[in-house]
């Protein structure tokens, strides 16, 4: 099969396409033949080898796939070849077929394509577990969302408004504002001419955030922290503009404010309900035609590299797919 594969973790150059031996299935696992898989932050942060997981070499990144099961394992009594699923696959998915665990498939609705599978279950369980579990967002409530144009924050945008709350979409360019306003936003930040925290305030009437959703750390954390309303949660998903910043507890204490960490991979294994529980009723939502995923770009296979690069460089909007 082709594969596009890192032989030494460095630069996204690394990244080549070539023709491996396809996979077989373990016998609690299944091969799926992949038709597409979804470019994650993560992806490049594994060919550089600083993501916390790192697969032995050479592998390829691509950590969720949609596709059809093409073979079944000897011990596997619930699926079945043909089977239309997204697959979490770790690592593996920018590639024709990968073989996974049984336990990491979802099947997937009849008529949803697979750009959309792909495309759809991290991002938009992130945001569901994020804010309806971890952070236990309201109706009515405030909600801010950094870097609202990305895969995770316009899913957060989504979430909040089918929530109840009202959302506050904070980006550093327009257009990714003009997608998140269309998502729902009820207002816009642009954080590289307005100011975060005097917006904030203005848009709440004084009363601050009651959460704030961010994944992108740094000064736009740092601003938001300080527009918290009393008994309010910030809750961290990530820190894409590569600055991890600090908290000071006093701050935190005269506020009576939470800070949350989260991290969604933790449900595969602890709590699993809790993502099996979101996967069902976001699953439920988009066949509703509640939300569906926001798709900014599809490349070939052998264009993995620079799919990748777009997210990176910020120039996508919600989701990019390596169709294969
Ligand atoms: N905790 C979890 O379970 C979990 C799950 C999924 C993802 N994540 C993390 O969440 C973060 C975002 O992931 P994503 O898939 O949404 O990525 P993404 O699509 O690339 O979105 C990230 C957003 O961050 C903003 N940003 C600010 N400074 C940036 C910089 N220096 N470089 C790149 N982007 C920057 C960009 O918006 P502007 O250009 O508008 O500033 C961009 O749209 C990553 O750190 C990822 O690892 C965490």
């Amino acid at each position: 099969m082709k594969a596009m594969i890192v032989r030494e973790c460095g630069s996204l150059e690394n990244l080549k396409l070539e023709t491996i031996a396809d996979p077989i299935a373990a016998d609690d696992g299944v091969v799926v033949d992949i038709h597409s898989c979804a470019v994650n932050f993560a992806d490049s942060l594994m060919v550089e080898g600083t993501y916390q997981i790192k697969p032995p070499l050479p592998f390829s990144p691509g950590l969720e796939v949609a596709g059809t099961i093409s073979e079944v394992g000897k011990d596997v009594t619930d699926w079945q070849v043909g089977d239309r699923v997204q697959a979490l696959s770790n690592w593996g998915g920018f590639a024709e077929k990968v073989a996974v665990p049984a336990h990491v498939l979802f099947a997937i609705p009849d008529h949803m394509p697979y750009d959309d599978a792909a495309a759809f279950v991290i991002t938009y369980s992130t945001s569901h577990v994020a804010l309806d579990y971890r952070a236990q967002l309201k109706k009515d409530e405030w909600l801010v969302v950094n870097g609202a144009g990305g895969g995770v924050g316009l899913t957060a945008v989504e979430i909040g408004k089918l929530l109840g709350a009202k959302v506050i979409a904070t980006a550093g360019c327009d257009e990714k504002l003009a997608v998140a306003k269309n998502k729902g936003a009820d207002f816009t930040i642009n954080y590289n001419r307005e100011d975060i925290r005097e917006k904030i305030k203005e848009y709440t009437g004084g009363k601050g955030a009651n959460v704030v959703f961010d994944p992108v750390g740094g000064d736009v954390f740092r601003q938001s922290l300080r527009a918290i309303a009393p008994e309010g949660r910030m809750i961290i998903i990530g820190f894409a503009s590569g600055d991890i910043p600090q908290v000071l507890t006093n701050h935190l204490l005269v506020k009576n404010i939470d800070v949350i960490g989260f991290y969604w991979g933790t449900y595969k294994t602890y709590k699993r309900h809790i993502m099996e529980n979101s996967v069902a009723q976001l699953f439920e939502w988009y066949k509703e035609g509640k939300i569906s995923p926001h798709i900014n770009a599809v490349f070939p296979l052998e264009k993995t590299a620079e799919a990748i690069y777009t997210l990176k460089n910020r120039k996508s909007v919600g989701k990019v797919i390596v169709k294969i």
